[in-house]
């Protein structure tokens, strides 16, 4: 198909130039992470971080997620951990989140932490992400491409419909692989987890050697901006529902449920690693259907579902 889009550029040597230079000069990009596509600025500068802001309607309290190549850039602007380096070694680069102690010499715009003494970091899988952070002298600061409270972008079409011409420049890696957001950790003092991701508490607990809570999200003060209301399909959802009425769009989960119109299988072989794969797309072909009710049957509260659940609760709210 055509791209209609003339704010979408595919991956080659000459737009990945053009994307740095973007950010250089201290421009928003669309860019692709394993996880979901995020909206890109240069983390050390307050003028690009503002713009971040400013485009997605975020609120100034809620803190983004800063994007590094390696430890060495790292190490300039948080203080690390032995638990740190422990999950660093295993799960980096890729779909994980930690909170640490940010570095009273650190370079990062305040408007980039919210003006916390923590700050939120994460080291990319994707490989175009790579090396872009791999050729600047700067981490980049990077929220989910969306608007404030809508859910997130899992291709370059679903970036460019969220913020039209607004945005001048996404490049496009094709579907996330992993399509929902990164599994957040907080290792400034008690580790707990603050947002369930595809790296599952179990696998983070048996490399810490320990238990690890899942914190209520909606009770945590600590990330001001872990709004409660996030990840809305702009449809209403009702969860754990047995059935569904035939106008009523029915997300489910497994091969029990017979095929229908109106039937939405986030995973007939019942892997959840797909199911989470598909939630976002299936919530974004519903409203494009225009279903006025979406009813989700229930899920595995276990690994990877507890992430699923997770951002139906929110979408639900
Ligand atoms: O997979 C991901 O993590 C994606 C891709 C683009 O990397 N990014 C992402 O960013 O989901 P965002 O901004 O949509 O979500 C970041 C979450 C927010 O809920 C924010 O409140 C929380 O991380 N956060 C950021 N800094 C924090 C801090 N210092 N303490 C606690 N939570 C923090
Ligand atoms: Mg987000």
């Amino acid at each position: 198909m055509r791209n209609i889009y003339s704010n979408i550029f595919k991956i080659n040597n000459k737009n990945l130039f053009k994307a740095i230079n973007y950010l250089k000069k201290k421009k928003l990009v669309g860019i692709p992470t394993e996880t979901v596509y995020g909206l890109a600025a240069n983390a050390y500068s307050t003028q690009a971080v503002k713009k971040i802001y400013l485009l997605k309607k975020r609120p100034y309290v809620n803190p983004l997620i800063i994007h590094y190549f390696n430890l060495e850039q790292l190490e300039k602007d948080v203080i690390l951990n032995d638990s740190f380096y422990k999950l660093y070694k295993k799960f980096c680069p890729g779909p994980i989140t930690f909170i640490l102690k940010k570095k009273k010499k650190s370079f990062l715009s305040k408007y980039a932490t919210a003006n916390l003494n923590t700050v939120a970091i994460r080291f990319p899988q994707n490989k175009t992400i790579r090396k872009i952070l791999e050729y600047l002298n700067f981490p980049l600061a990077i929220p989910s491409a969306n608007k404030s409270t809508h859910i997130s972008p899992i291709s370059a079409i679903d970036v460019a419909k969220e913020f039209k011409n607004y945005l001048k420049f996404i490049l496009d890696d094709g579907e996330c692989k992993i399509g929902i957001e990164s599994t957040v950790v907080d290792l400034t003092s008690k580790i707990r987890i603050l947002r369930p991701g595809i790296i599952s508490p179990s696998r983070i607990s048996k490399v810490l050697n320990k238990k690890i809570n899942i914190e209520n999200i909606s009770t945590i003060i600590k990330a001001p901006g872990m709004l409660k209301k996030h990840y809305s399909p702009g449809v209403p959802i009702k969860l754990n529902q047995k059935k569904a009425k035939i106008n009523e769009a029915f997300i489910v989960f497994g091969k029990k449920y017979k095929k229908g119109k109106n039937i939405f299988n986030l995973s007939y072989k019942s892997n959840l690693k797909e199911a989470a794969r598909n939630l976002y797309k299936m919530l974004r072909l519903i409203k494009s259907k225009n279903y006025k009710m979406i009813c989700v049957s229930s899920i595995p509260k276990k690994g990877i579902g507890l992430a699923i659940n997770d951002r139906l609760s929110r979408a639900a709210k």
